[in-house]
């Protein structure tokens, strides 16, 4: 709760920052009136083009500050840091959900459009002797809800939409959930009732989905269930069964992108368990993966992206719509659910084999060339027919990839988690709002009363008829006729869309934030040794040293250098860190070569020195990064082959 005390001053203060905000903008609105023409400047907060993306923060209010990292940090005496045991099993303790609520306040209230909370908000059931029970896993997810609120309340209600997802922790027994209606739909959707729309509780009690308008008319989030896709749920069997609730949930998501597509609008498609699929590790059924990347492919005029969580990794997967073989199936599917260092950085190894067999440019392509999506203009005075030879090589090239925006691949991204599994971390998405700047927001439209935008499932009237067709991946005919509605895909009028190329709406890049506990629990331990008082030391103290700081910005980053967030510079980073394109980028010298050829010849021996040395070096950052840089990269040398 916030003191009313401060809640006034806090009210106050926004009040000043903005005297408009809660100004009477209310007025009845007839199906298609533009809003601009409406609100005009008026509204509490503009599109600032950034969102939140928060995941995993499994809180757990058994944790005991100097409890024993053995005990889940529940008992005995040992090292459980004030703020969390990082890089331990431990859960998170509330000293560090409150620390987090109150530096989002602070730092991104006022700069962020929305929130994105991939799930498990709840603590593992890893302590035999405090078994969980369903009203502690609520309770738990009720917590936070509120700390969402009160972060983000402003005089009118919740100024900006919080889109959350159910985690294989957020029930009981964990990973295991039956089809809807079941008691977990029909609890959380009380208590997330401030963040799924009215429209939606039927959709989310059904299934536990919904999807959430998070610009008006322009972008919405997709909440997808992921406990039906992950095979890990022994309670339900893929998405190939028409019986089965992922059978029901691809149908009401491809129904979803349907009818974005038909309102111009845009996607992101957000979940727990992400869609795994290296080595060993496959997070969900392959029928449901079959059905994803499909619809996907199909559908990537709409989809901005999607983001998940459950793996506490940061890193990213691709999703080649080559792989679609949808009618062919095994059903047979050995997920492993090992979550060991160990066995992560053999999913990560199996994950750069696979971006290693990805097409490589041909040889004899300059970095600059590469990545030109028409670099022809870039050849100045060289011959005609070394232009046309390069050209048509990489013509041959982009065609392997899909064209020069690799429209073969989509891309899911993963953050690593808010519990300190390594340590807590929060991502900022930032995201093209050209154009958008005086669009009505979230907020607006919460003022306005009965406007809805029926995104029901039940309303087959705004749906064209479709029905199976043969299934045409780049120009393979697939002759078997499939056994559910293959979707459309985009008119040929299209345009790229905002996952491919630079536009409103696509993502930008993302802020990678983490604490370093280590760093901020030793400071506690040395305020809490000057203080007698040791229990309970200076609370305002203690609460300033705890902050989140920058790990990592995919733009200004010289290792990664992403222009953007599109699945080409996806492409492109994943191609450098599987060493299938060499990482120039890192030495400019290499870039403004004139004369390719004899340039290369004279450094070769130079180069191939330096390549050797930058060789890994995308691979060790993205090694690091994957593990929040708690653990010692090196370390694993022994391991490579
Ligand atoms: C966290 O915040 C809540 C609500 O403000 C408060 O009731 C609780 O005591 C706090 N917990 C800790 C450990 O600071
Ligand atoms: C183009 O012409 C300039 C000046 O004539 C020369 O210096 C340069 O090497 C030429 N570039 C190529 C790629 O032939
Ligand atoms: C946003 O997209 C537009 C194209 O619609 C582009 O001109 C602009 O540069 C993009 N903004 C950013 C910041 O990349
Ligand atoms: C975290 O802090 C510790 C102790 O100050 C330091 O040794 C370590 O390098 C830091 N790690 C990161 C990733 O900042
Ligand atoms: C220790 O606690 C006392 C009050 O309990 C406070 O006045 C003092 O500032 C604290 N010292 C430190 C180093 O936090
Ligand atoms: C708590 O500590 C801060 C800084 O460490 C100090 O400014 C403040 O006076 C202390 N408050 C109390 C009640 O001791
Ligand atoms: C780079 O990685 C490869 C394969 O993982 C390994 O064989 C090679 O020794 C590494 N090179 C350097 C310079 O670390």
């Amino acid at each position: 709760m916030i003191p009313t005390l401060l809640f006034s001053g806090f009210f106050f203060a926004n009040a000043f920052a903005n005297p408009l905000a809660g100004h009477e903008q209310q007025q009845p609105l007839g199906n298609g009136v533009s809003f601009s023409t409406v609100y005009g400047a008026g509204g509490a907060q503009r599109l600032t083009g950034r969102f939140l993306h928060i995941t995993d923060p499994h809180p757990d209010s058994h944790y005991k500050h100097g409890a024993s990292t053995d005990n889940n940090c529940h008992r005995g005496h040992g090292s459980a840091g004030y703020f969390g045991a990082e890089g331990t099993d431990c859960d998170a303790p509330f000293t560090l959900m409150n620390a987090t609520f109150r530096w989002i306040e602070r730092n991104l209230k006022g700069n962020i459009d929305f929130v994105l909370w991939t799930g498990d908000s709840a603590r593992h059931d890893r302590d035999e002797k405090i078994p969980r029970k369903m009203e502690e896993i609520i309770h738990l997810n009720e917590l936070l809800s509120q700390q969402f609120v009160d972060a983000f309340q402003e005089e009118f209600g919740l100024s900006i939409p919080v889109v959350p997802t159910i985690g294989n922790n957020d029930i009981m027994p964990h990973n295991t959930m039956k089809e809807g209606p079941n008691r977990w739909t029909k609890a959380l959707v009380d208590v997330w009732d401030k963040f799924i729309p009215e429209s939606e509780r039927h959709s989310f009690v059904e299934g536990g989905w919904f999807t959430s308008e998070v610009i008006p008319g322009k972008l919405s989030v997709i909440s997808l269930n992921t406990m039906y896709f992950y095979s890990s749920n022994s309670a339900v069997d893929g998405c190939d069964d028409k019986d089965e609730p992922g059978f029901e949930h691809m149908e009401w998501l491809r129904v979803q992108l349907k009818l974005l597509r038909q309102r111009k609008m845009k996607a992101i498609l957000i979940g727990h368990v992400p869609p795994a699929r290296a080595g060993s590790k496959q997070g969900w059924d392959e029928t449901c993966w079959q059905k994803y990347t499909l619809w996907l492919y199909q559908y990537r005029d709409v989809i901005v992206g999607s983001v998940y969580g459950h793996m506490n990794i940061d890193h990213f997967m691709f999703q080649d719509s080559h792989d679609i073989d949808i009618i062919d199936l095994e059903g047979d599917n050995t997920g492993s659910n090992d979550f060991s260092v160990q066995s992560m950085e053999n999913y990560l190894e199996a994950l750069r084999g696979q971006w290693s067999d990805m097409p490589s440019p041909p040889s004899g392509l300059s970095i600059e060339e590469y990545l030109d999506e028409d670099f022809t203009e870039t050849y100045g005075n060289a011959s005609w027919t070394d232009i046309s030879k390069k050209r048509k090589k990489k013509k041959k090239f982009l065609r392997k990839i899909g064209g020069p925006l690799a429209e073969r691949y989509s891309v899911s991204l993963v953050s690593p988690s808010l519990v300190p599994e390594y340590f807590p971390t929060l991502r900022v998405i930032e995201y093209n709002i050209t154009g958008l700047e005086d669009t009505p927001t979230w907020s607006d439209i919460q003022e306005i009363t009965e406007i809805s935008y029926s995104n029901d499932h039940d309303t087959p009237s705004v749906l064209e008829p479709e029905d199976s067709r043969t299934v045409d991946i780049d120009g393979k005919k697939k002759k078997k006729t499939p056994k559910f509605k293959v979707p459309e895909p985009p008119p040929s009028s299209a345009l790229p869309g905002p996952g491919y190329s630079n536009q409103p709406l696509s993502w930008l890049g993302y802020t990678q934030y983490y604490a370093n506990l280590t760093r901020i629990n030793d400071k506690v331990a040395l305020l809490h040794d000057q203080n007698e008082t040791e229990n309970d030391a200076n609370a305002t103290g203690v609460d300033d040293i705890f902050g989140f700081e920058v790990e990592y910005d995919t733009r200004n980053d010289h290792i990664y250098q992403m222009k953007d967030l599109t699945v080409r510079s996806y492409f492109d980073l994943a191609s450098r860190i599987a060493n299938n394109i060499p990482n120039t980028l890192t030495s400019p010298a290499d870039i403004n070569e004139d004369d390719y050829e004899s340039q290369k010849k004279k450094k070769k021996k130079k180069k191939k020195k330096k390549k050797k040395k930058n060789k890994n070096k995308t691979w060790k950052t993205f090694l690091d990064r994957a593990f929040v840089g708690y653990l010692d990269i090196n370390d694993f040398e022994e391991t490579e082959s």
